[in-house]
């Protein structure tokens, strides 16, 4: 058994397959200069804390130099940090400080689009229209008789045309804010550009890269019409002849980045991908292209046993088509945090819920005891987990932000149809009092509820029961039971229990019905709420040793 201290590297080998991925949101995080906004100091001041919750990787979101449009998906530098959280010394000893506790770095690639302030958007503007700067980008004449329509009817992910227009009347592409614009894959300068950009942080000692918008390199070069409206921000549900979602020629620049990640041992690229279709999204696993892909599936599940079985099921079958395995997300800064998703009537859209729903549909108790249970379960499968800054404590969504501190662009472009997504970035609370529970001196960037002091760190660390011990529990056990051996077994232990036995030995069941289910006989090792007299209640998990004669 290995304390998280004396844990060894892992072999370069295919140490992602199982690893767990802690996501830091940068800005949220903790606040090294007092100024409100998280940053590179803050990170480091933290990552004993990491190395002890006993996660093996990070991923850093956006920390590029930036105007912070859309939380630093707006890259105007990509080789530069942006001041507010510090400098590229500060990333380069960051990481260097992780890889010495073990923890390896992935940094938030996005080449999708860059800022409106990235040199080359700016070269595009002072540029004639048809010249060879507009060719790095998405620049095309408008439609009616004077172009002063959008060239069609595409529209962003935020909400609005994906077209604006330029003073001399061409219209830029931006599948994202007005100030994100696309970038033209087919365009040579713009592949070498990205391949350069790899090497940079590889050599700095990134482990890798998660792939912002990986579904959406490659558009279709005649721009036709869509045929339906789309959904802001949701999964793409068809996408096998779409004109910019999932089309087959990314798949050609995800080859070349693979050939660089090959040349450094142990590096890897998880895709952010939006595609339902579990067989399309299965393709950018193969052994030449991404090493994993974002399942969410899983998190998109409702609290159901059958629902919730057979994303588990059809992620496992797309994963093990290619020889990979799945990964495991619940929450990250995109979504709604899902103590809070789990504590609302499932099947109720809690985006939409978050902007005027009733607020008496929330059960916060409950959502947080589902949390717990469906971390159990998680954590449980074989695959690779990735877990969002502040759900080891628990955290709850921010409902109730107020509108005038909203910072997420989609509350203007959706026309405040959407509130965004800023409810799940509030600053993390590090102890019980002070200005920003700890999360700086003083201040933070987005205020943070009366009563955040109650989920802190301080708070939780070394009481028993807190969610905090649950998720040090839990990773430590799932530590100490690797064994490489990947393969699980479905148990049918009641229409409501999700529950499966690894090749490792372990059982794991979660009760999703109102009645409690009894646990099979071997030595129980964890569970997300109190079991007893053999039975696990509602809403809880357990993880179970089965004894040898049992398997
Ligand atoms: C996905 C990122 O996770 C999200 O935060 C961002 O707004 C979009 N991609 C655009 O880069
Ligand atoms: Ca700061």
């Amino acid at each position: 058994m290995t304390s998280p201290h004396e844990r060894p590297t892992p072999s370069t080998s295919s140490w992602w397959r199982d690893a767990v991925v802690y996501q830091v949101y940068l800005r949220s995080f903790a606040d090294g200069n007092a100024d409100g906004i998280g940053d590179i100091a803050g990170l480091r001041s933290r990552l004993e804390y990491l190395r002890d919750l006993g996660v093996d990787a990070l991923w850093v979101n956006p920390w590029y130099a930036s105007p912070l449009k859309d939380g630093g998906y707006d890259v105007a530098d990509y080789r530069k940090i942006n001041p507010e959280f510090g400098t590229l010394d500060d990333a380069v000893a960051l990481i260097a400080e992780a890889n010495g506790m073990g923890l390896r770095v992935l940094v938030d690639l996005v080449p999708n689009h860059t800022s409106a302030e990235h040199r080359w958007f700016q070269e595009a503007l002072a540029a004639l229209a048809g010249g060879e700067e507009r060719a790095r980008y998405h620049f095309r004449p408008g439609r009616g008789v004077d172009g002063s329509e959008p060239p069609n009817n595409w529209t962003s992910v935020f909400g609005g045309s994906a077209w604006s227009r330029v003073p001399d009347g061409e219209w830029y592409l931006h599948l994202f804010d007005r100030t994100q614009p696309d970038l033209n894959w087919d365009n040579a300068e713009v592949r070498a550009e990205f391949r350069d950009i790899l090497r940079f942080w590889l050599d700095l000692g990134a482990a890798g890269f998660r792939v912002d918008v990986a579904h959406g390199l490659a558009k279709d070069p005649t721009y036709p019409d869509l045929e339906r409206a789309e959904r802001m921000l949701t999964m793409v549900e068809d996408t096998t002849a779409h004109p910019f979602w999932d089309r087959a020629g990314l798949h050609a620049v995800v080859r070349e980045w693979r050939e660089i990640l090959d040349e450094y041992p142990g590096s890897v690229m998880v895709a952010e991908a939006w595609v339902a279709d579990w067989n399309r999204l299965a393709a950018y696993l193969k052994p030449d292209e991404y090493h994993q892909v974002f399942n969410f599936h899983f998190l998109q599940a409702p609290w159901e046993a059958t629902r919730i079985r057979e994303s588990i099921a059809v992620a496992f079958d797309a994963a093990h088509a290619h020889g990979a395995l799945p990964t495991w997300v619940l929450s990250n800064h995109d979504v709604v945090r899902h103590s809070t998703r789990y504590g609302l009537p499932q099947g109720l859209d809690a985006r939409a819920w978050l902007l005027d729903g009733d607020r008496a549909l929330l059960d916060s108790d409950l959502g947080l005891k589902r949390a717990r249970a469906a971390i159990l379960l998680m954590l449980g499968l074989p695959g690779s987990a990735y877990l969002y800054q502040g759900e080891e404590l628990g955290l709850p969504e921010v409902h109730d932000l107020r509108l005038d501190v909203l910072d997420d662009p989609v509350w203007e472009k959706s026309g405040h149809t959407l509130k965004g997504r800023d409810g799940s970035r509030v600053p993390i609370p590090w102890t019980r009092d002070g200005g920003s529970f700890g999360f700086g001196a003083d201040g933070s960037w987005l205020p943070q509820p009366v009563g955040w002091g109650s989920f802190s760190h301080q708070a939780q660390a070394g009481v028993e029961g807190t969610t905090l011990e649950l998720y040090r529990s839990a990773l430590r056990i799932r530590r100490e039971l690797r064994s490489g051996d990947e393969s699980l077994e479905w148990l049918d232990l009641g229409p409501d229990v999700v529950g499966f036995r690894r090749g490792t030995g372990t059982l794991v069941m979660v009760n999703l019905g109102e009645e409690p289910v009894e646990i099979p006989e071997g030595e129980p090792l964890l569970s997300s709420g109190d079991v007893a007299d053999g039975l696990l209640p509602a809403d809880t998990a357990i993880w179970v040793a089965v004894p040898p004669n049992r398997r």
